[in-house]
């Protein structure tokens, strides 16, 4: 099969993104990628769908002219408005929705399964549309927790006001019987430890970029594609507004991966 050494673009509002492309980048060690952290526009997730699109039209239109060779929506909130795509400008488009609702349903065993996210993506109920698609009898609760992305670009890890809001965001759904959630936020697996510190271990917690790098992996298995053998990778981070913060957490965050130079971008 043909194999392409050009760069998998993906893009977020920030840095939750980035553990998206952690999970790829450990599956996939030959392939390069360049990323775009929509910074100076952040959050997405209390934004209109109008807006939302115009801001992810305008960065997958810039990893196109990247010459990226697949175009990954590494935002859930993102993804809830380009859900039925599956192209971009003549390239092959990806989101998280489908990937994370499939694992979800793959792993409960009540049938009950929460889902939290952005306020955006929770009113716009994509993952509870696509799990009933999926399967229709399935129970869904939905939890929008819209304090869990500053608290993840702030780095506020494993930390007590955190765990005091995840307690509260999540009592309901634990009230509901859940035995999986999805984190529907690519910023929420920041969190992972302090949310399941309140879920406890009856309760499996999935995330888009473990399940992401599956899908990708079928792909390149079905349509080729892959980085040669031996290719040397690049990782390249680009953001709409450069600060030391976020420079510092996205090198914590892609720990042992190193990145150079932050590349500011304007859209
Ligand atoms: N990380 C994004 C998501 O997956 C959104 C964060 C934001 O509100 O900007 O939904």
């Amino acid at each position: 099969m043909k194999s392409d050494s050009r760069s998998i673009g993906l893009f977020d509002s920030g840095l939750g993104g980035l553990t998206v492309l952690k999970s790829l980048a450990q599956a996939f060690p030959e392939e390069s990628f360049l990323y775009v952290g929509d910074v100076a526009r952040l959050p997405y997730g209390n934004k209109s769908p109008e807006t939302i699109r115009k801001y992810g039209e305008q960065i997958l239109h810039f990893l196109k002219q990247r010459d990226v060779k697949m175009l990954i929506i590494a935002c859930n909130t993102a993804s809830t408005v380009f859900l039925k795509e599956t192209a971009f400008a003549g390239l092959p488009l990806f989101n998280v929705i489908g990937p994370g609702a499939s694992a979800a349903l793959n792993a409960t065993k009540s049938n009950k399964v929460g889902v939290i996210g952005t306020s955006t993506t929770v009113q716009g109920h994509a993952y509870e549309k696509t799990l009933k698609a999926l399967r229709s009898d399935v129970n869904v609760y939905e939890q929008a927790c819209p304090l869990f992305v500053p608290l993840a670009e702030e780095g506020m890890v494993n930390d007590e006001v955190t765990q005091l809001m995840a307690k509260r965001y999540l009592a309901p759904l634990m009230s509901a019987g859940i035995d999986t959630l999805v984190l529907g936020c690519t910023h929420y697996p920041m969190l992972k430890a302090d949310i399941a510190q309140v879920t406890g271990a009856g309760v499996t917690l999935i995330e888009s970029g473990d399940v992401l790098a599956k899908i990708m992996q079928a792909h390149f298995a079905t349509h080729g594609g892959a980085a040669p053998v031996g290719n040397k990778s690049t990782l390249q981070i680009c953001t709409t507004d450069v600060t030391s913060h976020f420079a510092r957490l996205a090198q914590t965050l892609m720990q042992p991966r190193t990145f150079g130079e932050l590349e500011r971008i304007v859209l």
